[in-house]
């Protein structure tokens, strides 16, 4: 029976957690007809909501934590809702609730973290960060690390928010031209909040829901009615895209395409249960996919990662807890300053 289950007798059945203060964030920006139709279904049952998303499109960004380098918007917003010359991080005129900053999605959860939340809603902490929905499925580990969607899904997992990415596929569309539940965007909100329900409904009230370092992708295919589509559990390898650089010899410039046959990097599987769907597979057959994920990016402790280790072994010397090797440090090691790739662009 689940093929029959539609989107509104998810939504009508009452849930039995408590209300819960959710952080909103996107990459297409704060006027997303997708963002604004999820915030008002998270709102109408009863959560604390508060949107923290870019000023402007965003996509694309993956996990880049931008800053604007000025005070005010050299532009106007999206949609023109707020004009040039305001402040580059506030709210929208129409509802105090809703925050624009002027920049990446990554930037905008710290943003929210680290400036709105402290300074506007002391004592208000996030039980739960979702990111969408996005226009467009966001499928795979390669996307992973472009989305923007996803950079402010991990972005809010590094700060030990449980975090979930939402991602569609329907197209853009500013969030005053929804003016029904059967737009696209409405729909695509409904199934976003048919799984993000779940995970709450299912978590003990004071209870995570999730555990620290996870976040969940789920993405939803085109949706034409009410009808919830079979919500499948599904992993980011399997079937995943990367991308092929497409040279064009008159223009003399790339574009991107996706690599046939199927790149086996991409795909290559050595953390979680390899025998589910990937991802990919399960929106393209027309199911919501569900995937976990942790940001401990770290190879397993397999016999691949021993062989890796075991190339450089000659070079490694005992740091604390290890045994001298070569003699060589006979005292402390001064302390160094470290330069990050960051600071290369800081400075
Ligand atoms: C605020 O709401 C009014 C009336 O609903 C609308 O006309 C106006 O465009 C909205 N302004 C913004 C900035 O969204
Ligand atoms: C920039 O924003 C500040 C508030 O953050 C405001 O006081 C100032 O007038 C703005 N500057 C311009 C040029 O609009
Ligand atoms: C939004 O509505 C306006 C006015 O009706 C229309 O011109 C525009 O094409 C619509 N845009 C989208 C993306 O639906
Ligand atoms: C809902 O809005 C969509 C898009 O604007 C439109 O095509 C459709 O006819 C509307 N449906 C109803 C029932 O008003
Ligand atoms: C909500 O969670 C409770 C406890 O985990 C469970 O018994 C119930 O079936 C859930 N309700 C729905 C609609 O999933
Ligand atoms: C250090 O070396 C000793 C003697 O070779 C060995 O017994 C011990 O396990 C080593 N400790 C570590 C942390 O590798």
């Amino acid at each position: 029976m689940r093929f029959a289950t539609t989107l509104a007798a998810v939504l009508s059945l009452a849930s039995t957690s408590s209300a819960l203060n959710i952080l909103l964030n996107n990459d297409d920006g704060f006027g997303s007809g997708n963002l604004r139709e999820l915030y008002k279904l998270l709102k109408a049952a009863g959560h604390d909501v508060l949107i923290v998303a870019p000023a402007t499109q965003q996509s694309g960004q993956g996990g880049r934590s931008d800053f604007s380098t000025y005070p005010n918007l050299t532009s106007s917003s999206q949609y023109d809702i707020v004009p040039a010359g305001a402040p580059a991080v506030g709210t929208d005129p129409n509802d105090s609730s809703i925050w624009y900053y002027n920049g990446t999605p990554a930037a905008c959860t710290f943003v929210a973290l680290d400036y709105v939340l402290p300074r506007y809603y002391p004592g208000w902490t996030p039980d739960l960060a979702l990111a969408g929905p996005n226009y467009g499925t966001n499928l795979g580990p390669f996307v992973y690390s472009l989305s923007g969607t996803l950079g402010a899904t991990y972005a809010a997992v590094s700060r030990s928010i449980p975090a979930i990415a939402l991602s569609a596929s329907n197209a853009a569309v500013p969030y005053f031209n929804v003016t029904n539940s059967s737009h696209p965007a409405a729909l695509a909100a409904k199934a976003s909040y048919a799984v993000v329900k779940q995970f709450i409904n299912a978590t003990a009230e004071g209870a995570r829901v999730l555990p620290l370092g996870y976040g969940v992708n789920v993405n939803i295919p085109e949706l034409f009615d009410d009808t919830l589509p079979p919500v499948v559990k599904s992993r980011l390898t399997g079937e995943a895209e990367t991308d092929v650089a497409v040279y064009d010899e008159e223009k003399g410039t790339f574009t991107w395409g996706n690599l046939r046959p199927l790149a086996a990097g991409v795909n290559a599987c050595y953390n979680g249960d390899c025998s589910l769907p990937g991802e990919t597979a399960v929106v393209a057959n027309g199911g919501i996919s569900v995937s976990a994920f942790t940001i401990d990016y770290d190879a397993p402790s397999i016999p691949y990662t021993e062989m890796v280790f075991a190339k450089v072994e000659n070079l490694f010397s005992s740091g604390e807890g290890g045994n001298e090797t070569s003699g060589y440090r006979t005292k402390p090691a001064p302390k160094k300053r470290m330069m990050t790739g960051r600071d290369v662009y800081r400075m």
